[in-house]
This record gives C-alpha cells, sequence and structure tokens, in this order.
C-alpha cells in the first residue's frame, strides 16, 4: 500500500472520537462558525482556532477567558485583551478569508522551566505492524507561547528529561507508558482508515499528567532532527526505506 497524505487536521481528529477510548484523549473539536465558537467558548476557559489545512504552527489564534466579560486573544507575538461581546469580531479579524479554520478545546499543556511543551511521536508501518521509530519533546521558546512548533523557535528534546523536568508533579513512569499506548492506538485506528504509512504525531500532556492528542501529521518534517538522536534517526531512516522498497 501506497503512503498517502492527507492534510485535513478534522478529517483525521474526527475519526478518533469512534473510539471509545481514543476519545476520552481528543478535546473537542468543531468546524469554526461562530456559534460553535460561542458554544464552546462557554464551555472551555481556552480555545485554539486553527487553519485546518494549516501546518508548522502558522495562523493559530489563542483565546483564553480571563473573566466572565474578558478574554485574551494571543495570535504571533500579540496578546490583546477584549470585551467578549468583541471577540468573535476580533478572532475573525486574524483569520485568512478563503481558508477554513476549527476550533477546539485548549489543553492545558505541562511546563518545563515555565515553558509549555508537547511530544512528536512518529510511527511508521513497514510491513505488517506499527512501529514507534522517534519520540522526542517540544519545549516552547517562551512561557508565553502559544505553539510548540520547532518552525516557531521550539527546542527539540528528550522525553524523559522534560517530563522529569516537569514544573507540575507527574508521575513520569505511567505519563510514558500513556504517550507509547495512545500513540499505537492511534496508529492503528488512523491506519485501518486511511492509507497511511508514517504518522506523526503531536501529543500533549496536561498539567495533570492526562495525556492529549493534538494533531496527526501524515507528512513529518524531520529536518535536523539527524542531529538531535542519531540512533532514533537511523530507526526511523530503515522504516522509511522498507517503506520506500514495498510499493
Ligand atoms: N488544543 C490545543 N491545546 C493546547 N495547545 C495546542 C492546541 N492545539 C495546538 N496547540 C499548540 O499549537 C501547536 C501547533 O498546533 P497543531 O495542531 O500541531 O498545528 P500545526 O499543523 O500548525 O503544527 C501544537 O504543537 C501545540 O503546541
Ligand atoms: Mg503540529
Amino acid at each position: 500500500m501506497k503512503h498517502k497524505f492527507i492534510s485535513s487536521k478534522m478529517k483525521k481528529g474526527n475519526y478518533l472520537i469512534n473510539d471509545r477510548v481514543l476519545s476520552k484523549h481528543v478535546p473537542e473539536t468543531k468546524w469554526y462558525y461562530d456559534s460553535t465558537f460561542n458554544n464552546m467558548l462557554e464551555r472551555h476557559s481556552v480555545l485554539y482556532i486553527k487553519p485546518d489545512k494549516g501546518s508548522s504552527g502558522n495562523g493559530i489564534i489563542r483565546v483564553k477567558k480571563l473573566n466572565t466579560s474578558e478574554s485574551l486573544i494571543s495570535f504571533k507575538a500579540t496578546n490583546q485583551k477584549y470585551n467578549n461581546t468583541q471577540v468573535v469580531t476580533e478572532v475573525k479579524k486574524r483569520m485568512r478569508g478563503g481558508k477554513r479554520y476549527i476550533v477546539q478545546q485548549g489543553v492545558s499543556l505541562a511546563t518545563n522551566r515555565n515553558k509549555p511543551f508537547d511530544f512528536r511521536y512518529v510511527l511508521q508501518k513497514p510491513s505488517k505492524k506499527w512501529v514507534l521509530t522517534w519520540k522526542s519533546a517540544k519545549v516552547a521558546p517562551r512561557s508565553s507561547s502559544i505553539v510548540t512548533n520547532v518552525a516557531q523557535g521550539a527546542r527539540d528534546a528528550n522525553v524523559e528529561k522534560t517530563l522529569n523536568g516537569a514544573d507540575q508533579a507527574i508521575n513520569v513512569p505511567a505519563v510514558l507508558k500513556k504517550l507509547t499506548s495512545v500513540s499505537y492506538k492511534i496508529a492503528n485506528k488512523l491506519g485501518s482508515r486511511f492509507p497511511f504509512r508514517i504518522i506523526g504525531l503531536d501529543l500533549g500532556v496536561d498539567k495533570e499528567g492526562k495525556v492529549w492528542f493534538i494533531e496527526a501529521n501524515s507528512k513529518p518534517s524531520f529536518s535536523g532532527l539527524r542531529k538531535v538522536d542519531p540512533v532514533q534517526y537511523r530507526r526511523y531512516l530503515n522504516a522509511k526505506r522498507q517503506i520506500e522498497a514495498d510499493r
């Protein structure tokens, strides 16, 4: 089977909620409409608005409820406070015309030296089974960062070290196990629906230690990763060669 790239976040994420176990790890996600946004803002303290076909952390807007009347909108390097009656208009000013957006429940990511981080787990399917070939943490450059993409200045780091150095009391062995089991479950689920042979998952761990799915990439970037961890990189390359030989 030939690998196919699918860019829509909604298409991939939405399929996971069909799984009883995985649905608990997927933040609530809807197509952006003023109505879905307003409805979700009533129920969640933080919302992420993202281009459905975006990448590298581009175009992402974060809305954080400050109190019953005000919200903070973060976009690129700006943070501005608005009255809740203005929020929809202000969010829309930051959206690019012609692009479809999703609105997603925000995950309160765990931090390391005050910087939020998430994880990249890469699974490949060289033959019959999915294999976890790469895992790394992505630590945001600033405590105020709203994204942890390396393209936006985040640093690639070791998963265990990053969790051990978290500012929150996290049960590291339990979280590591969960990250691995959730990543395999996601790969199996998405692999049963889409012709994927590589999946790069963005997984978050919140301040309580709960594991969350953020997005699945079917064309994960590997630029620079060879230097970060040559052993894992070799494992990735070997699987990649097997996949390329088999099509
Ligand atoms: N629901 C969310 N809660 C918390 N952080 C998020 C959420 N969605 C995205 N982020 C942050 O933004 C980054 C980029 O979002 P992502 O969905 O991976 O889009 P992209 O395709 O641009 O990488 C994530 O790695 C994470 O740091
Ligand atoms: Mg991403």
